[in-house]
């Protein structure tokens, strides 16, 4: 049995929609997840909404309503956005709830039971905006000279009574932890917390006596705490932390935390040093992923360039975005995105070379077979293509994909499309109707296994097309998952009793772009 697999997103702070960037990275994770189901791994897959903190607590008050109100609705709507974009979670937390609350005072008292707790006066800058503290070294100068922290953000001055976490007892311990190949990635990240860490760990402030919305501090009134604590332990509340369940059993730790670039402090520093305080097994990959930009730029208010996600994925498909995400920008970089890029991705890669091979072969199959796909015996070209449909779908895609090199997999997936249209072109099956229609068959019967192959591979990115290709098909449920990619035996039991296949609809249209847009 292959092992569990437990794979997590960052959490959404609920104080506002959902933006495209939100669904970057579910996307990513989702397809992380589909690709280990499909190896046959048991995946748990965990999202949510991060609410509490300063952040959500002030843009309530400028609404004029409670910070439990602003959280309900907007969390309603990062979770439709999950749901839109086919995101398989398998549970979706959310930070108010009670046995969150549970698990995070469960974590502090196993910190404060290792000694790593104790009272003091913060003062310092914090930016409401990061929900984090900075050294007034990090700070840079804005344009109008006022103090920005390194993510370009408003800081203020804060003073008060705080409970601290002695963060820097664990300066060594991180250090090595961060050294360890593999613990975080990519190499940019990596770099930047090693710098980080070398340049000498101040303890953090982990509470706040100024407001009260957040998770109360186990006996100690008027203290909540620093909303990243509560939020980091949203990945053991999951699994029923801190009981000994199954699920914690099964699957800590995590395999992998998802992240942007911009949070990776909090995730491999201040998250290990918290569990190593309570005694917990640390996570075994953090991966951070860039930013996506629309055409260059970052989206915000002030440009006027914000982009609803699910405006996006009706205007040009679910399938279609999330192939986009994956396939133009390399993971872990930045990536810019716009209304031509993915028109143009989509018909080029998915309506003009995948869709075309898969309605053309089945056309032909309902057409000049009537339908009938049954055992036959490839030769030389056919094997040839077949061995490199294979290849590029049980082995480089798997193998890139595992790496989290996302849109290389893929890569290797559309260059064994290309070969089966350049095959099709070459063999001429339409021609050979004619002069020799057992060759037509074997032709036929080869790009049959051949998308089969193709469409199994590429589920993970676009679910609901690949499985209207493999319903074409005729591809049974069971014979959906990687582990007999490149296995002749599922053709042999699907023709076993006879197998036959109606006249295909397309399931890539072409899409088109509005003139004005495609300037
Ligand atoms: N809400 C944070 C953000 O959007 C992410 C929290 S992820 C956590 O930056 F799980 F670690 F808390």
């Amino acid at each position: 049995m292959p092992d569990p697999y437990y794979l997590t997103t960052a959490i959404n702070y609920p104080n506002g929609r959902p933006h495209i960037g939100h669904a970057y990275e579910a996307v990513s994770a989702d397809v992380i997840a589909r690709f280990q189901r499909l190896r046959g791994r048991e995946v748990r897959f965990q999202t949510g909404t991060d609410e509490h903190g300063l952040k959500m607590a002030r843009k309530a008050e400028e609404q004029g309503r409670t910070a439990r109100d602003l959280a309900d609705e907007m969390s309603g709507y990062f979770r439709a956005m999950d749901d839109a974009l086919n995101i398989s979670y398998d549970r979706f937390i959310r930070t108010v709830d009670k046995e969150h609350h549970r698990a995070s005072g469960a974590i502090w008292r196993a910190m404060d039971a290792n000694g790593d707790l104790y009272l003091d006066r913060y003062e310092g800058w914090y930016s409401v905006r990061d929900e984090a503290y900075y050294d007034e070294s990090e700070l840079v100068d804005g344009e109008g000279g006022e103090k920005l922290s390194p993510q370009g953000t408003p800081v203020e001055w804060t003073t008060e009574e705080t409970w601290f976490f002695r963060l820097s007892k664990y300066q060594d311990r991180l250090l090595d932890l961060l050294k360890t190949p593999g613990f975080l990635e990519p190499e940019r990240s990596r770099n930047e917390m090693i710098a980080f860490v070398e340049r000498g760990l101040k303890d953090l402030s982990v509470s706040r006596t100024s407001f009260d919305w957040g998770v109360p501090v186990p006996d100690s009134e008027g203290h909540v705490m620093y909303v990243w604590v509560d939020a980091l332990t949203n990945y053991i509340t999951g699994l029923g932390y801190p009981d000994d369940t199954e699920l914690w059993r099964k699957f800590w730790p995590a395999d992998l935390h998802l992240i942007g670039k911009d949070i990776v402090r909090f995730h491999t520093v201040y998250w290990p040093a918290f569990l190593m305080s309570a005694g917990i097994e640390l996570p075994k990959h953090v991966f951070a992923h860039g930013f996506l930009l629309n055409r260059g730029e970052k989206e915000s208010k002030s440009l006027g360039n914000v982009t609803d996600p699910l405006e996006l994925a009706e205007r040009f498909g679910v399938d279609t975005l999330r192939y986009f995400f994956m396939r133009e920008i390399a993971f872990g970089q930045d990536g810019s995105y716009s209304a031509e890029a993915i028109v143009s991705r989509a018909n080029a890669e998915l309506a003009n070379s995948f869709g075309n091979l898969a309605q053309r072969t089945l056309s032909m199959i309902a057409k000049n077979l009537d339908g009938e796909v049954g055992a036959f015996e490839p030769a030389g070209d056919d094997k040839a293509l077949l061995t490199k449909v294979q290849h590029a779908c049980a082995t480089t895609l798997p193998d890139e994909f595992e790496k989290l090199a996302f849109s290389q997999g893929i890569e290797a997936w559309m260059q064994a499309v290309w070969a089966c249209n350049q095959y099709v072109d070459e063999q001429a099956p339409w021609a050979l109707r004619k002069t020799d229609p057992e060759r037509m068959c074997v032709v036929l019967l080869t790009l049959f296994m051949a998308i089969r192959d193709l469409a199994v591979a590429i589920q993970p990115v676009i679910p609901t097309k690949a499985a209207a290709v493999l319903d074409q098909l005729g591809v049974p449920d069971e014979r959906r998952n990687y582990v007999d990619l490149g296995d002749a035996a599922w053709f042999e039991a699907l023709t076993a009793g006879g197998h036959r296949i109606d006249k295909p609809t397309p399931v890539f249209p072409r899409l088109e772009l509005p003139a004005e847009e495609a300037a």
